[in-house]
């Protein structure tokens, strides 16, 4: 791993864990989300699709609010990418998105693709549970040293070893697209080193006493910080946010969340943790946590965090409203 960024004589104030892949290990994420209450459309795709040949790894839900006030639901589905591909080129489960018929239902559909080649992503665990693209790996790596300083998650990423992965524009960029003739069509090709977080929560283990303190203090603290993210992109370069409730197969609340970001870079995330007061609170109050409960606690943290290629990234709004994801900037 490499350490620019650690200090000298570096301890870690807690332990932490990052997942382990040998073999191939290269992934794609995508988000397939629709705007609306009634899941039923998206799901009918979803539940032939996603269990098709070349289907994904893991598939998660989860629903969330977004900052035009629209109910959504999402499907969080990981790869291998030499699977996604095949998957994606058999017309039995593009045709769906494809169809013209989606540009005329009243319901924004959305496609976002993100490729996660090894060397451009990273992982961080607060336990030795994996969630989200750590469950493909063969191991939860650690305790490692690599984490709990400013800079520690961008030296977890190997690329940045020898680029810098830093972006020239802010939030005031206009990213190409690509529209067809009504508009309502719209694919984004996201430039380099746009930055990914998938930062989430997992209550579900904890015991009474330490589920009230994480959502009477923590929880809280976590939706400011959030809402902040969502409506300061000028201020935070933080593109979208978007705070999600995981759900299981059946959409039942499962006790976890995650927060959904995109930057324009890797810096604005790291800058945004390590100086701004709702990340700063947000610490603030889980090490009341730490402190309280020690080697018990029971709350489980994690992340993963990529700095996107230039290529194999796709991002496609059908018939969703302009401030969604990053329509809103082209
Ligand atoms: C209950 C919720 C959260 C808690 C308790 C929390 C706490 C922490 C802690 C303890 C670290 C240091 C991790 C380490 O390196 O060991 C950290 C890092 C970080 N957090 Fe959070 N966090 C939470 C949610 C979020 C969310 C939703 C985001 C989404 C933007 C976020 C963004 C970051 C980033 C970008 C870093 C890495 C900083 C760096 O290494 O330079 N956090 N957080």
């Amino acid at each position: 791993m490499h350490r620019n960024n650690m200090p000298e004589n570096w301890q870690p104030p807690a332990p932490a864990w990052a997942a382990k892949w040998q073999g191939e290990s290269n992934f794609v994420v995508a988000y397939f989300g629709c705007q609306s209450s009634c899941i039923d459309s998206l799901s009918e795709w979803a539940i032939n699709a996603l269990n098709a040949n070349h289907g994904p790894l893991r598939i998660e839900q989860g629903t969330f609010t977004d900052n035009a006030g629209v109910s959504n639901h999402l499907y969080i589905a990981y790869w291998l990418a030499s699977e996604y591909q095949q998957w994606w080129n058999c017309a039995a489960n593009n045709q769906w998105w494809r169809d013209e018929q989606r540009e005329q239902e009243g319901v924004g559909f959305f496609r976002e693709i993100i490729s996660m080649p090894i060397e451009r992503f990273e992982t961080l665990h607060s336990t030795t549970t994996p969630h989200g693209i750590s469950t493909t790996a063969q191991t939860l790596e650690g305790p490692i040293m690599e984490h709990g300083y400013a800079g520690a998650m961008r030296d977890r990423i190997p690329l940045s070893a020898t680029e810098s992965l830093q972006n020239q524009f802010d939030a005031s960029v206009q990213f190409q697209a690509t529209r067809n003739t009504n508009n309502k069509r719209v694919i984004v090709t996201p430039p380099e080193n746009l930055c990914v977080i998938r930062s989430g929560q997992n209550w579900s283990e904890c015991d009474e006493e330490q589920k009230r303190m994480y959502l009477s203090k923590v929880h809280p603290t976590l939706k400011k910080g959030m809402a902040f993210l969502q409506n300061n992109p000028a201020k935070s370069g933080c593109l979208s946010m978007r705070f999600v409730d995981v759900k299981d197969e059946n959409w039942q609340p499962m006790e976890q969340s995650f927060g959904l970001g995109l930057a324009t870079d890797i810096y604005a995330f790291e800058e945004w943790a390590k100086s701004h007061a709702t990340h700063l609170a947000i610490f603030e109050r889980f090490m009341e946590m730490v402190m309280t409960f020690g080697d018990n606690l029971q709350l489980k943290l994690w992340h993963e965090v990529s700095v996107l290629p230039a290529e194999e990234c796709e991002f496609e709004y059908i018939n969703c409203h302009p401030e969604t994801g990053l329509l809103k900037y082209c």
